[in-house]
């Protein structure tokens, strides 16, 4: 599967995000090394704090669906820029895929990939 095609899944989960509070739409996708793609959207509450982002809500996916071998995580916004996972979803990232590569798009086409460890040095570790 292509960088391309990765983003393309995360642009299709982004439509499903219900996001009526902040209106920031987010979708992720996840490959796993057996080639599996899971995906997730934000989904916010209410309160605010039970906001379940969009990085998560595939990995949550793909965990509970006996899936924990992640190689790449694309991830797309409404907004215009980049958009980088929040430090709760590097730190599940690691907890599973310390060595998983993030592929970020902006709208004006530009792609970024970079390592977890790039952008979470030191994560916690129990
Ligand atoms: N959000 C994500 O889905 N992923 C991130 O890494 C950062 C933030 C969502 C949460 C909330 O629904 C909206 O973006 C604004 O914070």
């Amino acid at each position: 599967m292509t960088y391309e095609e990765l983003l393309k899944a995360a642009g299709n989960a982004m439509e499903h995000a219900y996001s009526p509070y902040s209106r920031f739409k987010v979708g992720a996708a996840l490959l796993c090394k057996d080639g599996s793609v899971y995906t997730g959207c934000n989904i916010e509450n209410a309160t605010f704090g039970a906001t379940n982002c969009a990085e998560r809500t595939a990995v949550f996916k793909a965990v509970s669906e006996g899936h924990r071998d992640f190689e790449f995580i694309a991830i797309v916004s409404s907004g215009g820029e980049l958009t980088f996972p929040c430090g709760i979803c590097r730190q599940v990232l690691a907890e599973f895929a310390p060595e998983i590569k993030i592929i970020l798009k902006g709208s004006d086409r530009e792609t970024a990939v970079f390592t977890l460890g790039e952008l979470l040095p030191h994560s916690f570790k129990l």
